[in-house]
């Protein structure tokens, strides 16, 4: 057996998907991410949705404003049935939209105005491929006679296979892979094609939400899935390979809004996310992997230089603890009343 180190030092990771969301919560959450990335995406699924050039700097300003000095906001347009191309490139050409997000509509958290179908934005696809502009994707169908625990497998088969094999050259992020087939879907498929992964996803099983009762905190989009899908995830992010990286979706939702008849999805990882995932990387005696996945992988993928500071995180107990005040709303973190071996020094 060998040792495990006590220090680990790492270029500082960028979060390749994270909901900020707006207003005082933007003004309490904000912070979790600056402190321990450099950059963010940031989705766009905020109401009304991010969907033109002008939103997206206005929310970006208010970003930089509620995290302050040193933190890069990477902003995504919201694709929308009626959305325009030119609207979409224009944003990428001045530097405000590094990605568009694609959410089916009533997939998940705000996605009313979703794309009905990926026919629909053809020509958006089109021009995407053909600038080079990443295309984030939230894959589930939302057929309601699909069991939620398949409808990422079946957007596999029904509209991401199809897409990648219609556009060749479309760069393309799935975004939060839960299933064994989307680890493999991506490990198959050519270098345009990544997948971020989250924390949670690595760590819980679909067990962790009745485990004793139901457990509104364990529940985001897409669902976790059934063991065999963890133990997939976790091989898919410590292989080394570059397609895929760090991506938390950190997505908080007041107490209240969780814990209620119909609880919203979306698990507030941000304050301790690096712990979270060294704690896989070390089960998993991966942590020479660390690094390609949290801080290299993402930028190559993104055509983005690799950020030059380094942070450290040293083994040490931190109690995480039961709530969060994100400026005046109550959250519940991930790994709440958990202690994790590793703490982020800076
Ligand atoms: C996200 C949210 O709350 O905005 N929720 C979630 O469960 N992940 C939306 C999303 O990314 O699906
Ligand atoms: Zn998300």
């Amino acid at each position: 057996m060998t040792d495990t180190p006590t220090r680990l030092t790492i270029r500082r990771p960028d979060d390749w998907h994270v909901h900020l969301r707006d207003g005082p919560v933007l003004e309490g959450v904000a912070k979790y991410t600056a402190q321990q990335f450099a950059r963010a995406i940031v989705m766009p699924n905020l109401s009304p949705p991010v969907s033109t050039v002008e939103a997206a700097r206005a929310y970006r300003t208010r970003i930089v404003a509620a995290a302050g000095p040193g933190f890069t906001p990477l902003m995504t347009a919201y694709l929308t049935d009626t959305i325009a191309a030119d609207e979409v490139a224009r944003g990428h050409a001045e530097g405000v939209f590094t990605a568009a997000k694609l959410y089916p509509a009533h997939a998940t958290t705000g996605s009313a105005h979703g794309v009905t179908d990926v026919a629909n934005i053809r020509g958006v696809l089109e021009r995407m491929e053909a600038i080079g502009m990443p295309l984030l994707i939230h894959g589930e169908v939302t057929d309601a006679h699909v069991d939620i625990f398949d409808r990422e497998a079946v957007f596999i088969e029904r509209v991401l296979a199809p897409l990648v094999r219609d556009l060749p050259g479309l760069r393309v992020v799935f975004e939060h892979i839960t299933t064994a087939e989307a680890a493999a879907f991506v490990t198959e498929s050519g270098p345009n094609v990544a997948a971020t992964i989250t924390p949670q996803h690595l760590h819980i099983n679909r067990n962790a939400m009745f485990a004793g009762g139901i457990r509104p905190h364990m529940y985001c989009l897409p669902v976790a899935k059934r063991e065999l899908h963890r133990l997939a995830l976790r091989k898919a992010a410590t292989s080394g390979s570059p397609k895929f990286f760090l991506g938390t979706d950190s997505a908080p939702h007041a107490i209240g809004a969780k814990e209620t008849a119909c609880g919203c999805a979306g698990i507030f990882n941000a304050p301790y996310a690096l712990e979270s995932y060294l704690a896989v990387f070390e089960e998993e005696g991966a942590l020479d992997k660390f690094e390609g996945f949290a801080s290299l992988h993402g930028p190559a993928f993104y055509g983005l230089p690799v950020n030059a500071e380094t942070v450290t995180l040293e083994k040490a107990p931190t109690l995480v603890p039961d709530q969060i005040d994100a400026n005046g709303t109550p959250i519940v973190p991930f790994h709440a009343g958990e202690t994790l071996g590793w703490r982020f020094v800076g």
